[in-house]
């Protein structure tokens, strides 16, 4: 009897002392396509595997939105977020309100992950984000349109596009479609204008607004071709609209079969092969153009990071959950079910992804040569270098203003921005 009292007293004590170490973390998630579902059933299996809750905070859409409610609630040294989801270009700004993951990962699984990122999420001497997913700029097309009008291979340069868009849209629209497009991509005034304007201008050999050394080098006669020929596409291959659309606004239109190219990051190609959407089976992924017979590819870096807030109070439950989201198996199933790109170099070698989205394979050197906005040597100031540079190319789409005139502009902008130095 007296053996039965103690046996139930310890387990009532390790329940206890279970629930004790048992946690609730909040994540702070993005909602772009079927991201936030993605989030919720990875936090899921994590929680079912180690007794924690999760609570998934959506955040909005559109980068700069997220940016601007994550800088409050940091400055606020908000304790309500433990993990947050961390664009590429944001460890620079955000870097001191994250701790240290070093400490919960080997060298191993560190090394893992594509180097590039992690010195990209390296602020001094702190992991301040473990790589989750990474992203670059890619030409859609369809496959089955391209075949009617009688265009045998993908457009390689920008002037070949502008020729197979303006083919198909004529054509689909005599068919009687009226509102069908050419080419639709993100025009609208904020952080993912800049990174399709890196894309053209890079690929005109224009360079990446910022050298790596901190100089402004925008105001260029490369840059100007590039953003005249972006200019002109506008009302001819692009809607009026298009300098209104975000990532979402252009998938839509691309999946419910109305345009013939889009430009968007890798997560479109799972929505757009699912059942229900009009593109099935009919869609073509290839780098983004040329700028001309002697420009180059350019493919804009994007990508997601996980960083532990410094003011969670569980930062090291909160730590653990980041680990295994960002982790090989729930990566592995990302890339799989929402072609999300893992940042974990060995599993481009992984059959079962590789099926589930084939561009992983052939497209692998434009993953690993992306193209970085210059983040890095703008630091804390990159978001104000981002803003005035997305503005002066929505002025030129919207022909508010002319690219010479916009550009030389924007670099004086710029200098005042950098003041002395970048800090
Ligand atoms: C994607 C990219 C991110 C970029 C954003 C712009 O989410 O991964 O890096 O800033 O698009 O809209």
């Amino acid at each position: 009897m007296k053996k039965t009292v103690l046996s139930l007293s310890v387990l009532a004590l390790t329940a206890l002392l279970g629930s004790a170490y048992a946690a609730e973390i909040s994540i702070a998630c993005g909602a772009v396509g079927d991201e936030l579902k993605f989030c919720q059933t990875g936090a899921a299996a994590w929680a079912k595997k180690t007794g924690n809750t999760v609570k998934v905070v959506q955040s909005p859409n559109l980068t700069n939105d997220r940016l601007g409610l994550y800088q409050q609630s940091l400055a606020a040294k908000s304790s309500d977020i433990d993990v947050y989801q961390l664009d590429v270009v944001w460890p620079g700004l955000l870097g001191q309100h994250f701790i240290d993951l070093k400490p919960f990962f080997t060298k191993e699984e560190i090394a893992a992950h594509f180097p590039r990122i992690i010195s990209n999420n390296t602020i001094g001497n702190k992991l301040v984000a473990i790589p989750w997913f990474t992203d670059a700029g890619l030409l859609y097309y369809r496959t089955d349109l391209l075949k009617k009008y009688g265009i045998t291979a993908a457009p390689k340069t920008w002037e070949e596009l502008q020729a197979a868009a303006l083919k198909v849209q004529d054509g689909e629209r005599k068919a009687g479609n009226a509102g069908f497009q050419g080419f639709v991509f993100q025009g609208k005034n904020y952080e993912g204008l800049t990174c399709d304007a890196l894309e053209w201008v890079f690929s005109y050999g224009g360079g990446t607004i910022v050298d790596p050394s901190g100089k402004v080098t925008i105001n260029n006669p490369k840059a100007v071709a590039a953003l005249k020929a972006a200019a002109s596409w506008v009302k001819n291959i692009s809607p009026e609209g298009v300098t209104t659309y975000g990532e979402e606004d252009a998938r839509g239109i691309f999946q419910a079969g109305n345009a013939a190219f889009m430009r968007n990051w890798p997560y479109a190609w799972s929505l757009g092969q699912k059942d229900g959407s009009k593109v099935q089976g009919m869609i073509g992924v290839v780098p983004l153009p040329k700028g001309g017979a002697d420009g180059q590819n350019a493919a804009t870096l994007g990508g997601w990071q996980l960083g532990v807030s410094k003011y969670s109070k569980n930062q090291k439950i909160a730590a653990d959950l980041v680990k295994y989201l960002a982790g090989p198996e729930e990566q592995k199933r990302r890339a799989i079910e929402g072609s999300y790109n893992p940042t974990i170099a060995s599993l481009y070698k992984d059959a079962d992804i590789l099926k589930a989205a084939p561009f992983f394979g052939s497209l692998y050197d434009v993953f690993t040569n992306a193209v970085a906005r210059p983040s890095s040597p703008t630091k804390g100031k990159y978001n104000q270098v981002s803003n005035a540079f997305a503005s002066s190319v929505h002025d030129v789409l919207t022909g508010k203003n002319t690219a010479e005139t916009a550009l030389s502009s924007l670099a004086t902008q710029l200098e005042r921005i950098k003041g002395r130095r970048w800090q």
